[in-house]
């Protein structure tokens, strides 16, 4: 049972959350191409609903038409999460900015990650935020505008990021950011894109405030890599695998995973590089690849591939030698403990894993067979395709509980798994 074909993944969902923040900030109409349209974006668009944005769906385009922020209503004081890290943190360095008190809330997997990287700067430019044990949501916002600061982060952390460059954006005078280790830069991307001046050098972010960003009117949104990584995945490891995903965004700070499978020999090409809208993206040719090797995946590369590090440490399962995943205690606080969680679930099914402080160590068996067992994905929708993924290489049917939590990136994933299996 190879896979084989191609498919065009589901939209990036790092960029689709960009877009919609950004296109519901300025005035006006956007047109988001080929945006996600998986949970997590879409509690992003209910809260800028709320507002008074209003959106349509026209085949793979998402139109939003917006008042502009000056004009949002704030008749509804509570403000839905869901399951998204990337809409609470970069939200409330909008939410800090606007002339209202408003509540933002989270399901209960989000309602246990940290949000004080988040208010901590945000407090440092002025905002009035009160946390759950001063520490998670709900979190109360009483908006008002701030002021700009200088800031170095302590954490790798794009969300943390992209908030203060929003609060930034929306305060008085100067905020400056310094990244110790290079994060995604889509929310740079977006700035340009929604005609937002700031400056970048080296990893020092300067932005101007106050600023109201201009819609371009359409943004092209690739697919994600990061929904990619599961299909890349199964094609490296099952026999007799050749498979094309197309439009693929291999931004540079999100591509970790294409450099660590060539150093564990897999067969990856990219093919058509080129750019959508102002994103890079390739198509990705990847062949099973018999003879994989370990490798160690640390330092400066864990933020280039941090959310396909479950699904790297299933490919490390069927490398020769030990891989070694190490500095990336981030994964602590995901949806789930991803370190905890991706051992569990792997070695119930029989891989020779172990977690540390930072990652954890996996000893590859090229020739042995994994086991059926009973796995959940903890309502985590990357290990719930990590598992899908795993099922291809027991002969039995692997049961996976809470497996519909991948609909929160990606509603698709069974459907073009089907495709490529050939069902
Ligand atoms: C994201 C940044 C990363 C990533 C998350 C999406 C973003 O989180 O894990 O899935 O869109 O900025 P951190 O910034 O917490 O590392």
């Amino acid at each position: 049972m190879s896979l084989k074909g191609s498919i065009k993944v589901a939209g990036d969902k790092s960029i689709t959350h960009r877009a919609i923040i950004f296109s519901s900030l300025s005035k006006g109409t956007t047109r988001i191409h080929e945006p996600l349209l998986g949970a997590d974006c879409i509690s992003t668009l209910e809260i800028f609903k709320q507002f008074g944005v209003k959106s349509e769906l026209s085949k793979d385009c998402l139109i939003i038409t917006s008042p502009g922020l000056e004009s949002f209503c704030y008749d509804q004081s509570i403000l839905d999460a869901g399951n998204s890290g990337t809409t609470a943190r970069l939200l409330m360095g909008v939410l800090s900015n606007l002339p209202a008190t408003l509540t933002l809330i989270g399901d209960e997997s989000l309602s246990k990650r940290p949000m004080k990287r988040v208010t901590l700067p945000l407090s440092q430019m002025g905002a009035n935020i009160t946390l759950e044990n001063d520490a998670t949501l709900p979190a109360t916002i009483t908006g008002h505008q701030l002021t700009g600061i200088s800031y170095e982060l302590p954490v790798a952390s794009a969300q943390v990021k992209s908030a203060i460059m929003l609060a930034g954006m929306l305060a008085q005078g100067v905020t400056t950011i310094h990244e110790p280790i290079p994060t995604r830069d889509h929310t740079e991307k977006m700035f340009e894109d929604f005609q937002i001046a700031y400056n970048k050098v080296n990893r020092m972010i300067t932005v101007q405030g106050p600023q109201m960003p201009i819609t371009p009117g359409e943004v092209f949104v690739p697919g994600d890599i990061s929904s990619a990584a599961f299909f890349v995945v199964a094609a490296l490891m099952v026999p007799g695998s050749d498979v094309m995903i197309e439009n693929v965004g291999i931004n540079e700070t999100r591509s970790g995973i294409i450099d660590v499978i060539r150093a564990m020999n897999g067969k990856i090409t990219l093919v058509n590089e080129r750019y959508f809208g102002g994103e890079p993206v390739a198509d990705l040719h990847i062949q099973y690849t018999k003879d994989l090797v370990a490798t160690t995946i640390e330092g400066d590369m864990i933020p280039r591939l941090i959310d396909e590090i479950p699904i790297l440490a299933l490919l490390a399962t069927r490398a020769k030698g030990i891989t070694v995943i190490k500095d990336a205690e981030e994964l602590k606080v995901k949806e789930t403990n991803r370190i905890d969680v991706t051992v569990n679930q792997l070695k119930a099914i029989g891989a020779e894993i172990k977690s540390t402080d930072d990652g954890m160590i996996i000893t590859g068996q090229p020739e042995g067979s994994f086991n059926q067992a009973s796995v959940s994905s903890h309502k985590d929708h990357r290990i719930a395709m990590m598992l899908c993924v795993a099922s291809l290489l027991i002969d039995e049917p692997l049961i996976i509980e809470d497996v519909e939590s991948m609909e929160i990136s990606y509603p698709d994933f069974l459907k073009h798994l089907n495709v490529l299996l050939g069902n």
